[in-house]
């Protein structure tokens, strides 16, 4: 391919001075049409359907230039089946995958899938005023989530006969537990650990429960959360955390609570509204936060996002084998950025002080 320079010296003429910018906008040459005629048969003889491309006669130089780099682009990954992003991380340092819209191929990921006959334990706790959150998260999630697998939901309440009768698909399980109400959020929220703990001890070790995961219910579906999340140990990157250095995460930051977190340690925040993975993987780290939530109480001091505060200590000493990016756990619908492409599942608005047992 050929660029002739625009030619210095002598002023142009006025009337051929558009005919002198050859830079950006040379015809194409013979040479040039050949390769594109070629590529485009190419492409035929496989049964690929390529982009147009613009008319030989009347295209640019730099058009011809973009056409081919995204042709090349696009011919790339349709043989090879690569995907990727390049505006964010896709793996952590220790070789993780951080899961991003376009970094999996969803209809091949379920097919691996499909052949293992998994169930995916749900948790899912409102007591209160938080049982009015239900009713979305359950009927969004059986438009979303986990769809063609089978998942079973164990949902927490201290009012059974405040949840709404909401219509499950095939395969699809609920079963209601009956626990005390608490007078704190906060110790509603961190009590969460020792019952998962208790739970997956004590009934899903028995049942034929492969992976779990634990969500928060002022939440709700808007997108697909399927296989490409599971794991053994799976967290969530804290919407409000993926883009900022690490000076500005919310660890413990206090020695004398078990939850402490050295200033310039750490590898991501994760929320606490959403972590999962094998049960093994997910019962040693409830158990875990429960002894040290314990040891923290017995000390009298809280962590300053309660079980969230010690969710982070454990991945930074257990490294989570699959990250998912805040796709999987927005700040709200209504809120967007350049690197979130879907949002699958997102906390709903709430005024605290009217949902909530205390300040
Ligand atoms: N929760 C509840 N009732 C309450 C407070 C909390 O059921 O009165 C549960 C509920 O599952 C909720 C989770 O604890 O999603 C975490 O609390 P919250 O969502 O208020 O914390 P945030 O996400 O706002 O930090
Ligand atoms: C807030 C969130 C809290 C906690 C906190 C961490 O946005 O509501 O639950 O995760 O961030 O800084
Ligand atoms: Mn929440």
């Amino acid at each position: 391919m050929s660029i002739t320079a625009s030619e210095g010296g002598s002023a142009p003429e006025a009337e051929d001075s558009a005919e002198r910018r050859p830079t950006v906008g040379a015809a194409l040459s013979e040479s040039d049409a050949e390769v594109a005629a070629l590529l485009l048969r190419a492409a035929k003889n496989i049964g690929l359907e390529v982009p147009r491309a613009p008319s030989p006669e009347r295209s640019r130089l730099d058009d011809w230039l973009i056409y081919l780099g995204l042709a090349s682009i696009w011919f790339g990954n349709h043989l090879t089946g690569n995907l990727g992003r390049t505006d964010v991380a896709s793996v952590t340092p220790w070789l993780a995958p951080i899961v991003w819209e376009g970094t999996f191929d969803a209809t091949l990921i379920d097919s691996i899938y499909k052949q293992q006959n998994i169930t995916i334990a749900t948790t899912v706790f409102a007591l209160g005023k938080y049982t009015r959150f239900l009713k979305d998260f359950l009927e969004s999630a059986e438009e979303h989530y986990f769809i063609g697998f089978r998942v079973h939901y164990y949902l927490f309440t201290d009012q059974p006969e405040a949840i709404p009768n909401v219509k499950l698909g095939q395969e699809r399980y609920l079963t209601v537990k009956k626990i005390p109400s608490l007078n704190r959020w906060q110790d509603i929220s961190m009590g969460r650990m020792d019952i998962l703990e208790k739970l997956i001890e004590n009934e899903l070790a028995k049942e034929k429960v492969d992976y779990i995961f634990c969500l928060d219910v002022d939440t709700k579906f808007y997108g697909r959360w399927g296989v490409e999340s599971l794991g053994h140990l799976v967290g969530v990157i804290h919407p409000w955390f993926f883009d900022v250095p690490r000076f500005i995460f919310t660890y413990e930051h206090r020695p004398e609570s078990q939850a402490y977190i050295p200033a310039g340690v750490g590898d991501y925040y994760y929320t606490a509204a959403a972590f999962g993975g094998s049960l093994k993987d997910v019962h040693h780290l409830t158990k875990t936060c429960r002894e040290q939530l314990n040891i923290d109480a017995a000390n009298s001091i809280e962590a300053v996002w309660h079980e969230e505060s010690h969710l982070n200590k454990y991945f930074l000493y257990n490294k989570p084998s699959k990250l998912l990016s805040p796709e999987y756990l927005w700040r709200d619908i209504s809120m967007s950025v350049g690197q979130v492409k879907i949002i699958r599942f997102s906390h709903v608005a709430k005024n605290n002080a009217e949902v909530r047992p205390n300040l």
